[in-house]
């Protein structure tokens, strides 16, 4: 049996959805101001006593990569020498919380002050376990330094506190690490209520009639 409906009341079905987008965003931790996000700032380590890490204002290094060309115009170096590390090593520690994390570092060529140790060798740990190594030899035909190189990159992490070691242990030739920054990818969720569907007061509203098809099928 039809039923009438006033197209008022038909306006004063409200539709309210809640709509739950999850939504990846990346958020960086700088090499020496950190994650702004969530304050955290990179742990760099070195032999207890020794100064290995500096930053991109260094007076003293020759592998000095131009800080105009670097993430926020800062970075931080080290040089390991095997003979100057018999047992600890040097290393960065990055904690962050989110589904992937790509590191990235500076890498030197040829040195224009002569400096040798130019090449780049380290190891990645993950949350205690190994993940990776990267390894670069200098292209002796250049000076440039290559920037924004993706040393370590992984996907597929659980939205949850993770933390990134990078590291040089025990290893038999001087290698150069130069941190820029560290990207992660971090998932929350968007609730948005939609209120598209107010009432709404229409003037005169006539009587129409709403037939549901359901009501008139056969049995
Ligand atoms: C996050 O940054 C990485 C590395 O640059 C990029 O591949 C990825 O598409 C970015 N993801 C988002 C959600 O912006
Ligand atoms: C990081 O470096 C410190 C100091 O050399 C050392 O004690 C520690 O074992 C290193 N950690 C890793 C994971 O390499
Ligand atoms: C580049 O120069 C370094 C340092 O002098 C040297 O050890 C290395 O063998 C050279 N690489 C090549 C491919 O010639
Ligand atoms: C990486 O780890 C391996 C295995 O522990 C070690 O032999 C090697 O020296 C490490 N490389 C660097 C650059 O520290």
């Amino acid at each position: 049996m039809p039923y009438t409906l006033k197209r008022g009341a038909i306006a004063l079905l409200l539709i309210f959805l809640p709509i739950c987008h999850a939504v990846l965003v990346n958020r960086t931790i700088d090499s020496n101001l950190g994650d702004p996000v969530t304050n955290f700032q990179p742990i760099y380590h070195a032999t207890p006593g020794s100064d290995e890490w500096d930053d991109e204002t260094c007076t003293t290094c020759n592998i000095t990569p131009d800080p105009a060309a670097a993430f926020d115009n800062t970075y931080m170096s080290a040089t390991y020498f095997p003979h100057n590390q018999p047992l600890e090593g040097i290393n960065i520690t990055l904690q962050f919380t989110g589904v992937a994390v790509w590191v990235f570092f500076i890498l030197s060529n040829t040195n224009v002050h002569g400096n040798p140790f130019v090449s780049t060798h380290c190891n990645f740990t993950l949350d205690g376990q190994h993940a990776g190594s990267f390894s670069h030899e200098p292209d002796n035909t250049t000076t440039a330094f290559i920037y924004n190189v993706a040393v370590f990159s992984q996907t597929g992490l659980s939205n949850t506190p993770h933390e990134v070691i990078v590291s040089v242990n025990d290893f038999p030739i001087p290698t150069w690490l130069c941190f820029d920054y560290a990207i992660y990818t971090y998932g929350t969720f968007l609730y948005n209520l939609h209120r598209a569907h107010l009432p709404v007061v229409i003037a005169g509203a006539k009587q129409i009639a709403v037939t549901p098809r359901t009501r008139h099928r056969p049995p």
